[in-house]
């Protein structure tokens, strides 16, 4: 595996999930990162069990397909995983982490990964989308849209949802999370996230969403989303939940 200059986030929450596919420089960015907020492996674990209890309730109203944005490394519970009879396609603006997932899903057939700018439908291969979300506009399908939302700003994060619920056929559903406000108290680790982080209070969530509309349960911090257990106590980083795209 080739080693990367620059830590990315994607990989460093691979290393606080306790993946396999991160470098010494998104460890030494994670262990500074919590030297300044505090311990963040249960915080990752939470969103990551979030995705899943998101994504098999997606599968389960007969969605067999999933098209992944700002994904990441596509590993430790990740979309193919909570639903292993769908086809997924991975997408992701990182060249270094487009690649390390081209290696990880190498021998899959089911899940793919490309370059894609979440801002910019273009920009992703159609054959990939022809092959992991088939009937992609005409069939419903899983849009998952997780730990990208800080890093758009409002205009850009209402434009780029507007234009996914146009695309997506109707009956798809869109899995989002939105950054809460806990790290303005720890300023050190808010300027370590570099200036296109953007922390939201829970009422700006609802009006970003646009046509999108949220499942009964709404936009709640991920631990309370349709939770599998008691909460485990920890700070309500991420908000997230399930939208619908209704027929015209
Ligand atoms: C915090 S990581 C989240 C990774 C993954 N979703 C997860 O939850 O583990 C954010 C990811 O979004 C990607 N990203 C940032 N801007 C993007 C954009 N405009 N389009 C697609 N991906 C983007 C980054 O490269 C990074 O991999």
């Amino acid at each position: 595996m080739d080693d990367a200059a620059q830590p990315s986030t994607a990989r460093m929450i691979d290393f606080w999930l306790g993946g396999e596919h991160h470098f010494p420089v998104d460890v030494a960015a994670a262990r500074a990162f919590e030297g300044a907020y505090g311990p963040c492996a249960p915080l990752f674990r939470d969103l990551r069990a979030f995705l899943g209890r998101a994504v098999r309730t997606i599968a389960a109203a007969g969605v067999d397909a999933f098209l992944v944005f700002g994904a990441g490394v596509p590993t430790r519970g990740n979309v193919h995983e909570a639903a292993p009879e769908a086809t997924v396609l991975y997408t992701d603006v990182d060249p270094v982490t487009v690649g390390l997932g081209q290696r990880i899903l190498a021998g899959s057939d089911r899940a793919g990964y490309g370059f894609g700018d979440a801002t910019d439908l273009a920009t992703i291969d159609p054959a990939l989308l022809r092959r992991f979300v088939p009937g992609w506009g005409h069939r419903p399908v899983g849009v998952v849209f997780l730990g990208l939302a800080a890093f758009l700003d409002d205009a850009t994060l209402r434009r780029t949802l507007d234009e996914l619920y146009a695309a997506a056929a109707p009956g798809s559903f869109l899995a989002v999370d939105f950054d809460s406000e806990e790290l303005a108290a720890y300023p050190q680790a808010l300027a370590m996230m570099g200036p296109a982080f953007r922390m939201r209070p829970p009422a700006a969530f609802g009006p970003l969403l646009g046509r999108w509309t949220p499942t009964p349960e709404g936009i709640v911090p991920v631990a309370r989303w349709r939770p599998d257990g008691p909460p485990a106590g920890l700070p309500d980083a991420f908000h997230g939940g399930l939208a619908v795209r209704r027929a015209d």
